[in-house]
């Protein structure tokens, strides 16, 4: 056994086919290796939660809830980890505490180990439910630092952070590397400044894209300056979008003292097996599964499938001549915005309101309402705040919100109760109404095909 033996998480389950096959991967493209990766030696197998929830019922006629009580009586020793967006749990909105509770609560007693809990913005508040929810339902509490460059993301920046999460009471931190963004020399810097520090005594977890080629490069600093967790993916669905591969991290560290002690020959026909469900993915949802290193990133932030999707806008605007003006312009925007990290929601808002300005030839004339609530407080606080000029632009002198955002929802759990009974459904089950309180239209015509 090698002294400090780095310990993998999984994604095939979850990032992996989220990022490369548009999160398609059905349960009966799982079951017949879980057992084998069960016994591979993970830290814990990334394999619900992000986008599957939403995937499930919208497009795989599965039911989330379902999927997590299978995988659960398959995966016996490993963990099943999962990704939690704060306030928004796996929506797009903020939602009340107490729908936020009693889902973690489910999602716990259903098989959930480990819970990664991120805030776009970096606002711990928007985590304190969450996290708080977590420990009580016995749950592995991972606390995410949202990684992003700006002149006020920094490295001590990130340890307050940090020390932010351990207050709250977070088992592990994961610096969350949704756009590949972090260099090796970075990540090697950002690891040592959390390691180092006598405050922050909870393992640090690296989830790093490859978009931009330099994961594994970060993944291998990081490993040096002693990271306990990488988070990598079975080689069919590994690099381009996604994580560092599996089999290649666990060879690079064979033999030396952070050798993982997995053997990757285990995982070879593994990996044989989901090359197939890749190809079967891809004909039977039409799906584009190669997806190509995107070095534009490392300038414009911007993650890969955001650049596709803004081109494809301004060609059906017939403005496909603007992009390189739009690429120019995101950044600038994200400035004026206070330097949100660009992920879910945030990137969607930035990009949004990129692609105005840029077709409407001058800047903030038309603004779209999610854009009018960031600079609200409505997502809670940026690491800068909006720039003066533009929120005066926007929304000129209304109120601005400084506290947490959820502090305005009155409760929603006996609201929706009251209106499931009232579409037909009032012997509703928990998780239903939990499936319902997060994507209504799209659980109701769940609902309608399976109850
Ligand atoms: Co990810």
């Amino acid at each position: 056994m090698a002294k400090k033996p780095l310990r993998i998480m999984e994604t095939v389950l979850r990032d992996g086919h989220q990022s490369l096959a548009a999160t398609r991967m059905r349960i009966t493209d799982m079951l017949p290796q879980l057992e084998v990766l069960d016994n591979a030696g993970y830290w814990a197998i990334e394999a619900w939660g992000g986008a599957t929830f939403d995937s499930c019922l919208r497009f795989l006629n599965e039911d989330p809830w379902e999927r997590l009580k299978t995988l659960r009586s398959h995966l016996k020793k490993t963990p099943i980890s999962m990704l939690l967006r704060g306030q928004n749990i796996l929506g797009y909105n903020n939602y009340a505490d107490d729908v936020v509770e009693l889902f973690v609560k489910k999602m716990v007693e259903h098989g959930i180990g480990v819970i990664r809990i991120f805030d776009a913005l970096n606002d711990v508040r928007n985590l304190e439910v969450g996290i708080k929810a977590g420990k009580a339902a016995g749950a592995h509490v991972q606390g995410v630092c949202v990684y992003t460059i700006s002149p006020y993301h920094t490295n001590e920046s990130y340890v307050k952070l940090a020390h932010d999460l351990v207050d709250r009471g977070v088992d592990s931190i994961c610096i969350k590397d949704m756009a590949g963004l972090i260099s090796p020399y970075a990540a090697y810097d950002l690891v040592k400044a959390l390691k180092s520090d006598p405050k922050i005594n909870v393992p640090i977890h690296l989830h790093c894209h490859y978009t931009s080629g330099m994961a594994s490069m970060a993944y291998l600093k990081a490993a040096e300056a002693g990271v306990d967790i990488v988070d990598c993916a079975l080689s069919p669905f590994a690099l381009g979008t996604s994580q560092p591969c599996t089999e290649s991290m666990i060879a690079a560290m064979e033999g030396t003292d952070r050798d993982t002690g997995m053997k990757k020959e285990d995982l070879y026909p593994v990996a044989d097996y989901f090359t197939g469900v890749k190809k079967s993915l891809a004909a039977d949802f039409g799906l584009n599964t190669a997806f190509d290193v995107s070095t534009k990133v490392l300038t414009f932030q911007i993650p890969g499938g955001m650049l596709s999707n803004l081109r494809n806008q301004l060609k059906e605007q017939g403005m496909e001549d603007k992009y390189n003006e739009l690429l120019e312009e995101m950044p600038r925007v994200r400035a004026d915005l206070g330097y949100p990290p660009l992920v879910t929601p945030t990137s969607q808002i930035v990009g949004s309101m990129a692609t105005f300005n840029v077709m409407m030839g001058e800047r903030y004339k038309i603004v779209p309402r999610e854009v009018k609530d960031l600079a609200r407080g409505k997502y809670g606080r940026t690491i800068k705040p909006v720039a003066e000029d533009v929120r005066d632009l926007i929304i000129g002198d209304e109120e601005i919100i400084t506290h947490r955002p959820a502090d305005d929802i009155p409760p929603q759990v006996e609201k929706l109760r009251a209106e499931l009974a009232e579409k037909g459904y009032p012997n509703a089950s928990t998780e239903d109404l939990l499936s319902y309180a997060l994507f209504p239209e799209v659980a109701l015509s769940f609902f309608a095909n399976n109850r």
